[in-house]
């Protein structure tokens, strides 16, 4: 079923609750909705979305700011996480629509590189890869940890290992 009645906006003061309750429901536990708030509180925060469907959010998705460390220098690039649907939404497209809403917000802006840590087999339809992303180091299993390049080339030649924000304590 495509559901066709929610709206993707930017998150709002007023909506730290309800994004909390969204993460830790969808995630079945708090840890990435105390992330969401250690990113805010760090101020790496890049962009915050929530999919509000009548008058309820059902979805939220973040990106924060984080760096490539490359012989060259520092890359700025940026995080997608977490991302969440409400249990009783989720196969709905609202996910979808959260992830294409942000990188076009974010390609707009002028961001290059997005990276995210997720489900194989779900980021790939979104155009992250693996493979986009494997002269990147990081302490997380190959397969899961993606890149996509909002510009064409905008990962070529570039090799290191990747900076998180403190808040991911990593
Ligand atoms: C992952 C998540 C955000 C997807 O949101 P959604 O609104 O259901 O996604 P969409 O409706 O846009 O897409 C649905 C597709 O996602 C796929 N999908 C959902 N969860 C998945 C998972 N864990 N692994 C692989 N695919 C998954 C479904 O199979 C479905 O694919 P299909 O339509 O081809 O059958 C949602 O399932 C969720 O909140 N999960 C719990 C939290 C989580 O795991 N967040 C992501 C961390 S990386």
């Amino acid at each position: 079923m495509v559901e066709l009645d929610f709206d993707i906006r930017d998150e709002q003061f007023g909506d730290r609750r309800e994004v909390w309750q969204v993460n830790a429901a969808a995630f079945g536990r708090s840890d990435e909705a105390d992330l969401v708030d250690r990113l805010r509180d760090e101020g790496v925060v890049l962009l915050s979305l929530v999919a509000e469907l009548r008058g309820q959010i059902v979805g939220h998705i973040l990106f924060s700011r984080m760096f490539i460390e490359t012989a060259q220098g520092t890359l700025s690039a940026v995080s997608l996480a977490p991302m969440a649907v409400r249990s009783s939404h989720q196969r709905r497209q609202v996910g979808s629509y959260l992830v294409r809403h942000g990188l076009d917000r974010l390609r707009a802006r002028g961001e290059r590189i997005v990276i995210v840590l997720g489900h194989k087999d779900y980021y790939p339809r979104f155009g992250f890869a693996a493979a986009k992303a494997r002269y990147l180091s990081s302490p997380f299993p190959s397969d899961a940890f993606m890149a996509l390049e909002l510009s064409e080339g905008a990962l070529s030649e570039v090799r290191g290992p990747v900076r998180y924000p403190a808040a991911f304590g990593l």
